[in-house]
């Protein structure tokens, strides 16, 4: 698994030190992150020794790891987040958490990287509370421990015995490093409780509390300061997803790339260029969201060496031939980071005959659930065009073709798929929030 530890102030901070070793020894990836305060116990330096990765105490100090765990690829880009660790960790264990971090936690602060983690993730996250017994028997403790455990977090029950402060006894030691590996490896390997197959809402509003995350547009990849390899994608089928899924309810989250058209009201967008930035901007937003909806049209290839002045046409300066290297497929490395039941739909603009068999390769060697298949060989649908013509693939169901229809129609039929989709995970028992 992969373990966040956050470490707050407090003598029990030694204790993370040794959960730390144990965890590593047990074969999982450890990083670990500290409040300020935590510091004046355990050094930085004795983690990363004992992790083999950075430590970071600050949400604005730029992870050499990129987000990466120990022995992981060292990622392509510098995430845009600063929750990059968060969102990869399998389960997030603060310990010790100190009471003040309690209380910051339980108030929904998020003022240092470890209450800020806390907040964003959507691993399980467990506190370890480890204290003065009186600081922990103090009501606003108490209360907040009940604010936290039933918002969902585990909180451990501390023990009774020798505390730090000579010669008192009591109940606040921070459990045994083993107890406490033993408490992150049973919740991260805890399924998410069962829910309901979706039933739709009065007034067609079956997507409401779902946050749907759709990209829209074509990646534009820099050869020089003025010019670019991009593609014919307007963004239009996207922007008639969004605007399908916000009316149905969904908390809709668009990212456009180089889409000149007006977005939906109602919905939040973010604008990227490159395929480099919309892979980073997926990376931030994919952990939260329900359903992706995956209409960019993404460069597979981008210059190796962008030039950042403007290229002449004469002269020694004047190319004859760009080389380029491959861009990250974007979905199928969100494919490999997916929360049970999270929906993945792909969409694949494929050239005449054998399109629907090249397609259903593509969905199976990409891991989504669906992909959208058009067929760009013809003139009157598909690109810059607002009608659409469109195969539906699952990976068991039968294709379901959608004829020449305006694209807020294919949109509506899409969202259809979507739901048939979370109905299907949620009666198989895999289940979906
Ligand atoms: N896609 C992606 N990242 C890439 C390329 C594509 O996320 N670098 C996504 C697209 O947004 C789309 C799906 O993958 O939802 C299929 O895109 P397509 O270009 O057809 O797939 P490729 O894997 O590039 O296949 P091909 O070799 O046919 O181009």
């Amino acid at each position: 698994m992969r373990l966040l530890l956050g470490v707050s102030g407090g003598i029990a901070a030694y204790k993370a030190l040794e959960t730390a070793r144990l965890a590593i020894r047990a074969g999982h990836l450890v990083r670990v992150i500290q409040t300020p305060a935590s510091r004046r116990f355990v050094g930085a330096a004795a983690f990363a020794g004992i992790t083999g990765a950075p430590v970071l105490c600050s949400e604005f100090e730029p992870d050499p790891a990129r987000g990466s765990y120990p022995g992981e690829p060292l990622p392509a880009h510098v995430p845009i987040s600063h929750l990059a660790l968060v969102e990869r960790a399998d389960v997030y264990l603060i310990a010790p958490a100190s009471a003040n971090t309690l209380a910051k936690l339980a108030a929904g602060a998020a003022d240092n990287l470890v209450t800020t983690a806390a907040l964003a993730a959507t691993c399980p996250v467990i506190v370890a509370p480890a204290m003065n017994s009186r600081m922990y028997l103090h009501s606003a403790t108490q209360a907040n421990l009940a604010l936290l455990a039933g918002r969902g977090l585990v909180v451990l029950e501390p023990g009774e015995g020798e505390l730090a402060s000579h010669g008192e006894r009591g109940i606040g030691r921070l459990p045994e490093p083993a107890e406490l590996l033993a408490a992150a490896e049973q919740a991260a390997t805890q399924a998410p409780a069962p829910a309901p197959a979706p039933a739709p809402a009065p007034g067609g509003r079956d997507f409401s509390g779902l946050r749907v995350l759709i990209t829209a547009g074509g990646t534009r990849e820099p050869i020089d300061s003025v010019r670019f390899i991009g593609n014919r994608s307007s963004g239009r089928m996207g922007l008639a997803l969004a605007a399908a899924a916000a009316r149905r309810g969904a908390e809709v989250t668009l990212i456009l790339a180089n889409v000149a058209l007006t977005p939906p009201a109602g919905v939040r967008v973010l604008r990227v260029s490159t395929a480099a930035e919309l892979a980073d901007a997926c990376r931030a937003e994919f952990a939260a969201c329900d359903i992706l909806l995956m209409a960019a049209a993404v460069a597979d290839f981008r210059p190796a060496a962008p030039v950042a002045h403007k290229l002449l046409k004469t002269g020694p300066q004047a190319p004859s031939t760009v080389a380029l290297e491959p861009t990250e497929d974007v979905l199928s490395a969100l494919a490999e980071r997916r929360r049970t039941g999270q929906i993945l739909v792909g969409f694949a603009a494929e050239h005449g005959a054998g399109a629907l068999a090249r397609a259903q390769a593509k969905l199976a060697r990409k891991g989504i659930d669906a992909i959208v298949v058009n067929d760009v060989s013809r003139a009157d649908i598909g690109f810059e065009s607002d009608a659409n013509e469109v195969t539906i693939l699952t990976r068991d169901g039968d294709p379901e073709q959608i004829a020449r229809a305006a694209k807020s129609d294919v949109a509506v039929r899409i969202l259809d798929r979507v739901q048939h989709l979370r109905a299907a995970a949620a009666a198989s028992g895999s289940h979906v929030h």
